[in-house]
């Protein structure tokens, strides 16, 4: 039982990247089963949820397009259906993560919603129904209940955690652009040869364990070709990160966001600098470091 918090929570929801990423089937159900390192970024949305005397729910975004259509808000409506709760509140989220960009946004904050409504509203729901409720809301929304490094299969539900990974920076570059529906058109675009074991990215798993650090050669991410088909323009951002000094190069999910791996953080600083300069406006560059810790709700 956590005890309540009448005057307000504040939590903090960070983005993720996908450090390798195998499609291995098509289900009956129409999702996918995939392999993929998750791996939470200092990247990160802030979350305050406030009791208010009106009954209901009521959410601001600092980015209005998210106001209405949010998964932070359908993850508050489920767990109060589930817990039959119907105090008056109001969620604020100030986003710090780039939107529908490969980066978990959208997911982290419906997890962090219910760490924090849980929180707020005394509820007893223990973490595995928790995690039930995230996995209805997103097949990446579980992760973010607890963050850090973590091993994922089946549709990203599926959760083993890794040691926190050390000595990396990444260099996160996002393409301001929109894909409508993105994940489903992309999931839709694959082909056969797109599919695969998932080895590759179990023995990237498997170095972590060992504390053997990140094989760029695991990296690869069954979303890359499809992507390209979509937006050709997208194809050569590879290239100009090699041309800036970038080595060890991921995407990120669906993507668009790819990410430089960079094992010193002034380095990592300089290769932003002069990836900013080279993209200009098209893009949202940023320096982030592995995040370990679990998203926790505080007194606001
Ligand atoms: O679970 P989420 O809402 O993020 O999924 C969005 C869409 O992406 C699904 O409707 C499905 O078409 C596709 N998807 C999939 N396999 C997954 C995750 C998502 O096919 N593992």
């Amino acid at each position: 039982m956590t005890a309540p918090s009448p005057a307000g929570v504040a939590i903090d929801a960070p983005a993720k990247l996908n450090l390798g990423l195998e499609i291995v089937g098509r289900r009956a159900d129409g999702y996918h089963d995939l392999v993929t390192i998750f791996q939470a970024i200092s990247i990160q949305d802030r979350l305050r949820l406030s009791p208010d005397p009106e009954p209901g729910l009521r959410l601001t975004c600092d980015d209005p397009s998210l106001a209405d259509d949010n998964l932070a808000r359908a993850a508050l409506v489920a767990l109060r259906r589930r817990t039959g709760t119907t105090a008056g509140a109001t969620l604020r989220i100030e986003k710090g993560i780039p939107v529908a960009a490969g980066l978990g946004g959208a997911s982290s904050d419906a997890a962090a919603a219910l760490l924090a409504g849980r929180r707020l509203w005394g509820s007893p729901l223990p973490d595995d129904a928790l995690a039930d409720l995230a996995a209805e809301i997103g097949s990446d929304a579980p992760f973010f209940l607890r963050g850090g490094t973590a091993l994922a299969s089946g549709r990203g539900e599926r959760l083993t955690p890794l040691p926190p990974l050390g000595g990396t920076w990444f260099v996160v570059v996002s393409p301001r652009i929109v894909l409508p529906r993105k994940t489903a058109a992309l999931y839709a675009a694959l082909r056969s040869d797109d599919f695969s074991n998932g080895d590759a990215v179990r023995r990237q798993a498997a170095r972590l364990r060992a504390g053997s650090g990140l094989d760029p050669d695991l990296l690869g991410n069954a979303f890359r070709r499809p992507l390209a088909g979509l937006r050709p323009d997208l194809a050569s951002l590879p290239e100009t990160m090699r041309a800036a000094g970038a080595g060890a190069i991921g995407l990120s999910g669906a993507g668009p966001s790819h990410y430089a791996v960079v094992g010193d953080p002034e380095e990592a600083d300089r290769l932003a600098t002069r990836l900013a300069a080279r993209l200009g406006a098209a893009v949202a560059v940023a320096v982030a470091a592995p995040w370990p810790d679990p998203p926790r709700p505080r007194p606001a």
